[in-house]
């Protein structure tokens, strides 16, 4: 029999001993660190690939919060793109395709646009569609001849503040509070109106300071991909809608499919991030990290809905996976991301201290209003839905989603699912679960004396624990309210 000598740990088998500390105040710690090799987040969450927990919602809440999330795959590649493109929208501190009118309209079509678009301004262009002024609400707001021409109450382009296309945020802001102006059109060099940038834009940006953003100001996101030969076409797709990553995610990811796969996509998409799983051993790193993954995803076995340790007799607790895996991510630079398992904050500093950037979260999120599906009454109380993606109900769903609409019960026999459907208490918002978690997070930092999450690698020391500590870490001999 081949042993690895060691004992595999999981979560509930260590606590991490506490250590002098300086920290005066949780809030002075960061919690930021890097989702991939190219996306930095400022807080160390992601939501979980899985048709019951990130689509469109749960992706923008997510990002809001500094986290991010992974649309999952498990829809036609139409509608996951769609998605990613509803994410990429919500939110931008341009207006990359500003609304624009024509000097020679009227006033009246001009105030019929503002009213119907519910924007505050239109561009205003001669007829070689170049930007001759501006006219807002205000200009026209007490406008009694609506039959007099756009060009005669605007304001003109000698009076108005523009900048170049490409301006970043900061200028911008300071260049809207500098000149007292509301809007700044962002004109090439060739006078024409490239986009513009708001007061109002910027201000709903700045609701969230910690929001996990790209250059444009827009909200990043990422989307799941399989392996199979139409993989690359939904990947293409949701590039192309706006995703900021790809997530290459089968069960086995220490695999000769996909290893292909992430070389595939890093070639012919070389500017996209791809995180790829999930794997259990530092072995796996290598392999997906040596041909350009971006990040890796480890857990074979320890998410809540998962069955395959049972069904197959494979995995590794998922502290020791963690663990081991960072060090040869830590290593080769790439983000190690610890899926599966966490049940609380303590979870997360557990597998943070183990040595990996940031913690994928499925079951802990599926109970909270952004994740899809309605929420249902059981004895009084309020649950939702989430499953394994290998799960019985998942694996019929996919077979539909591929136009399998003549399932037979004899095909199903043939189906061994390694998940199960289950249902979690509502949570209500997600926002409230993230800022439980990254406040626990934040005092765990704390009780290492680590004000980031890389000085938590270097200082952090486990302890393992018998039955009876565990028993210990509960609330114990009282009665809880
Ligand atoms: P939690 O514990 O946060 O775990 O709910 C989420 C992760 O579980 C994995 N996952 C599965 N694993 N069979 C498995 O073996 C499944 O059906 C299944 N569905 C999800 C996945 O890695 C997810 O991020």
């Amino acid at each position: 029999m081949n042993l690895r000598p060691h004992v595999g740990l999981t979560f509930d088998d260590v606590l991490l001993v506490p250590k002098r500390s300086a920290i005066k105040s949780r809030s002075l710690v960061s919690t930021s660190t890097y989702f991939s090799r190219g996306i930095q987040i400022a807080v160390p969450i992601v939501s979980a690939n899985m048709d019951t927990v990130t689509e469109a919602p749960m992706a923008i809440a997510m990002a809001r919060a500094g986290g991010i999330g992974v649309i999952h795959r498990f829809m036609p590649i139409k509608k996951q793109a769609l998605q990613i493109s509803r994410v990429k929208r919500v939110e931008s501190f341009i207006v990359e395709d500003p609304l624009v009118i024509s000097a020679d309209a009227k006033v009246s079509d001009a105030r019929q646009m503002l009213e119907d678009t519910k924007v505050g301004g239109l561009g205003v262009l001669d007829s070689q569609a170049k930007l001759i002024g501006l006219i807002t609400t205000r200009d026209i707001l007490l406008e009694t001849n609506l039959n007099i021409l756009v060009k005669d109450v605007m304001t003109t382009l000698d009076r108005l503040v523009t900048a170049p296309v490409g301006i970043s945020m900061e200028e911008a802001r300071a260049q809207l509070h500098k000149r007292g102006v509301e809007k700044l059109p962002l004109v090439d060099e060739h006078g024409t109106l490239q986009g513009m940038i708001t007061t109002k834009d910027i201000i709903k940006l700045e609701k969230h300071p910690d929001a996990t953003k790209d250059e444009k100001g827009r909200l990043r996101v990422a989307a799941a991909v399989g392996v199979r030969d139409n993989d690359f076409e939904r990947a293409l797709a949701c590039v192309n809608a706006g995703a900021d990553a790809l997530v290459v995610d089968i069960a086995h990811g220490h695999s000769d499919m996909a290893i292909k796969m992430v070389q595939q996509l890093k070639r012919r998409l070389p500017d996209v991030d791809v995180i790829a799983g999930n794997v259990a051993t530092p072995e796996g790193v290598h392999d997906l990290a040596s041909v350009g993954a971006d990040g890796i995803k480890v857990g074979v076995g320890p998410g809540s809905t998962c069955v395959t340790r049972s069904v197959t007799g494979f995995g590794v607790p998922q502290l020791t996976a963690v663990s081991e895996c960072s060090k040869d991510g830590q290593a080769s630079g790439v983000p190690i991301l610890a899926d599966g398992g966490i049940r609380t904050s303590g979870d997360i500093v557990k597998a943070l201290g183990a040595g990996a950037s940031a913690v994928m979260v499925g079951s802990l999120l599926a109970g909270t209003d952004e994740s899809p599906g309605a929420v249902i009454v059981r004895g009084g109380r309020r649950y939702k839905i989430v499953r394994g993606m290998a799960s019985l109900t998942a694996n019929i769903h996919r077979r539909e989603i591929d136009g399998h609409t003549d399932v037979h019960p004899t095909d199903l026999e043939q189906v061994i699912p390694e998940g199960v459907e289950a249902i979690v208490p509502y949570r209500g918002g997600a926002k409230e679960t993230i800022i439980q978690l990254v406040g626990g997070l934040r005092s765990g930092l704390s009780y290492c004396g680590a004000n980031t999450i890389q000085s938590l690698w270097e200082s952090a020391e486990f302890i393992r624990i018998t039955p009876a500590g565990m028993i210990e870490n509960e609330h114990h001999d009282v009665q809880a309210v």
